[in-house]
């Protein structure tokens, strides 16, 4: 496994990669068992397997949540090591942005409901990062798990609006036994917590998620219905947590 730290050194990689099928997943690091699902997937599907850890500051609107995102950059790459990974990728700030946040993709028809009504500005440094991610990888096929079912859907539309020859391969969401959808934002709470916010994928499979998850003491962003999907963003001990279930049974208002 190789380790690229700048621009300049993956560039030199990248070319002695051509003509081997390349899969690629980008993260945020913080590596949990989710992450080391699509790389497995991404093992299993190319030649060679690619992966970012990069913190991408542009997608926190709070400053706050960017300074207590974890970093474990060791327990990262042993994770990586272990599931089979040929390179990985850590780029700095300042390599990612050389010009600062001066360019940046924006989708507004796309990115104003759920997380994007919430978090403004996310999408756009979503988007933004991936871009360019995309660009220096230059990937057959790039992993991206349906636990950010949203994001999952607005990337692949910009991945098609931009003619990016990346295909993009969703991939299920890992939970833990208690049906808790693992996330890197998950080792914030409190054991109790932790217990606690295993009621949301439950609430999430009835229509009434919004009331139950209420009564529980969730502070809800929104419970919302698109792609035959029920999404939800809550709060729980000031940790905000996304989670999504397919709707068993009846109807929904599916979003194009
Ligand atoms: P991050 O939150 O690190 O997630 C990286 C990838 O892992 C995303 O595609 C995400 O959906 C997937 N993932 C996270 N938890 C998962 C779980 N429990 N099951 C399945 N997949 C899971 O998402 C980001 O980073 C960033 O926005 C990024 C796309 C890297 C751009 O900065």
């Amino acid at each position: 496994m190789h380790v690229s730290n700048t621009i300049a050194e993956w560039q030199d990689r990248r070319r002695g990669l051509e003509g081997r099928s390349i899969g690629f997943v980008p993260t945020m690091g913080a590596l949990h068992e989710g992450h080391a699902s699509l790389v497995r997937r991404c093992r299993a599907e190319n030649e060679c397997v690619v992966v970012s850890l990069f913190v991408n500051p542009t997608q926190f609107n709070d400053p706050g949540d960017l300074a207590k995102y974890p970093r474990t950059l060791e327990s990262d790459l042993a994770i990586l090591r272990d599931v089979g990974t040929d390179e990985v990728l850590v780029p700095t700030m300042d390599a990612i942005y050389p010009n600062g946040y001066e360019f940046k993709v924006t989708a507004p028809g796309l990115t104003n409901l759920m997380e994007g009504a919430f978090r403004p500005g996310f999408f756009e440094g979503v988007m933004t990062v991936v871009l360019k991610l995309f660009n220096l990888v230059r990937a057959g096929r790039a992993y991206f798990g349906e636990k950010d079912y949203q994001q999952m859907k607005i990337v692949n539309a910009m991945a098609a609006d931009f003619f990016i020859p990346t295909e993009i391969i969703p991939c299920p969401t890992v939970r833990e036994s208690s049906g808790l959808a693992m996330s890197s934002r998950n080792v914030r709470l409190s054991p109790a917590g932790r217990g606690k916010a295993a009621l949301i994928s439950k609430a999430l499979r009835g229509a009434d998620a919004r009331r139950v998850l209420e009564q529980a003491g969730f502070t809800v962003d929104y419970v919302e219905e698109h792609w035959g999907r029920r999404l939800a963003a809550v709060f729980l001990e000031g940790v905000r947590l996304i989670d999504n279930v397919p709707i068993e049974g009846e109807g929904h208002a599916p979003l194009s």
